[in-house]
């Protein structure tokens, strides 16, 4: 039985799919606060023949909540996404980050050790390098975060490597760059609120109602003066997840990985994208920088390619065009109050 925390939010939702798909039971452990309880029931009604998927809700700063879940299931390793991600957000209140974030996985460690469940997949990001020093970013890369969303990564990457040194807890930790896309069965998605991530809001403002989309920052030192980020399909990047468990159970050393394409694109060519793919002529307004963006963030994704045996397959139009389905269903079952 796989543990995954987390498992009702975007990236979590996604990775429940692939980990039914290659076999295993899950239980999601999920405070719903972020995530959603129609998540759930979806991940429920999908599950296969003969396979389990159960769902508890708990906090994981508490402490009773997380262990109770031990105490229920044999759980043999563990999924982490369970976090609050909002780069502007943890600068503004980082206590809520800390203790969330940090003290939410040292609960989450403590009850793992306390019944001795040895393997934990972790969720990190691109944010724990900061400000790139060059591109791509290998993952020896310096770890100089500059929000505290990337402090609360690294610390707990680095809570990760004491706790293997001293108590042999093994990890493979997976630092996203931009996920983008959705379920290619339209199933789940992207969903949060609000929401501030590219892709979602370029679709969302093509919908009657919806906010004119505004490109932050158009004099960056890039091709076109926007902001340059590497993409990575949802699907794609859950199927990471599922080969880092399957190297920690056969006996990987704790490890991390960038998770990206190796390639860039511009909030323009993303925009452009977005118009072919939607056929639809989208309004712009052109804002200042948002605070805290750095210009180029692309991954070398060499490392899990090669340690893992990972080949992310989708385009960036894929990304769009699963993305868009969803923003429709999302939008439609929000009219009618679904
Ligand atoms: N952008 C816009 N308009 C919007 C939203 C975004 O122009 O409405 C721009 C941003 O300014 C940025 C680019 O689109 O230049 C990408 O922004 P996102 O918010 O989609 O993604 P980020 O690169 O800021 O953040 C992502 C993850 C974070 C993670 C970070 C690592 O979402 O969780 O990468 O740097 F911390």
């Amino acid at each position: 039985m796989i543990l995954v925390t987390g498992g009702a939010g975007y990236i979590g939702s996604h990775n429940v799919i692939a980990l039914l798909n290659a076999g295993y039971d899950v239980v999601i452990f999920d405070n719903l606060e972020l995530g959603h309880i129609e998540t759930v029931n979806t991940l429920k009604n999908i599950v296969s023949k003969g396979k389990v998927i159960d769902f508890i809700k708990g906090d994981l700063q508490n402490l009773s909540d997380i262990e109770s879940v031990f105490e229920k299931y044999q759980i043999d390793a563990v999924v982490h996404f369970a976090a609050y991600s909002q780069v502007a957000e943890s600068v503004k209140n980082p206590q809520k980050y800390y203790f969330n974030n940090v003290y939410g996985t040292m609960n989450l460690l403590c009850a793992m050790l306390k019944n001795d469940v040895k393997r934990i997949v972790f969720s990190s990001t691109a944010a724990t390098y900061g400000e790139p020093d060059y591109v791509p970013i290998d993952e020896n890369h310096p770890q100089k975060p500059i929000n505290t969303y990337g402090k609360t990564k690294l610390m707990i990457e680095n809570i990760m490597d004491d706790y293997d040194k001293a108590y042999g807890l093994r990890s493979v930790r997976l630092r996203y760059f931009n996920v983008a896309g959705a379920d290619s069965q339209n199933r789940v998605g992207e969903w949060h609120e609000p929401e501030t991530h590219l892709i979602p809001n370029i679709l969302k403002s093509t919908f009657s109602g919806g906010k004119t989309f505004q490109m932050f920052g158009t004099d960056y030192p890039t091709k076109d003066g926007t902001c340059v980020r590497d993409y990575i399909n949802i699907e794609d990047l859950a199927n990471a997840h599922v080969l880092a468990l399957k190297y920690l159970e056969h006996g990987g050393s704790t490890n991390y990985f960038n998770l990206g394409t190796n390639e860039g694109n511009s909030v323009k060519e993303v925009f452009v994208s977005c118009e072919n793919v939607t056929g639809k002529n989208i309004t712009l307004e052109e804002k200042p920088r948002r605070e805290g963006d750095p210009a180029t963030l692309i991954a070398d994704n060499k490392k899990a390619k090669t340690d893992l045996g990972w080949v992310p397959e989708k385009s960036l139009n894929e990304s769009i065009k699963t993305a868009y389905d969803w923003e429709c269903k999302l939008t439609e079952n929000i009219k009618l109050g679904v």
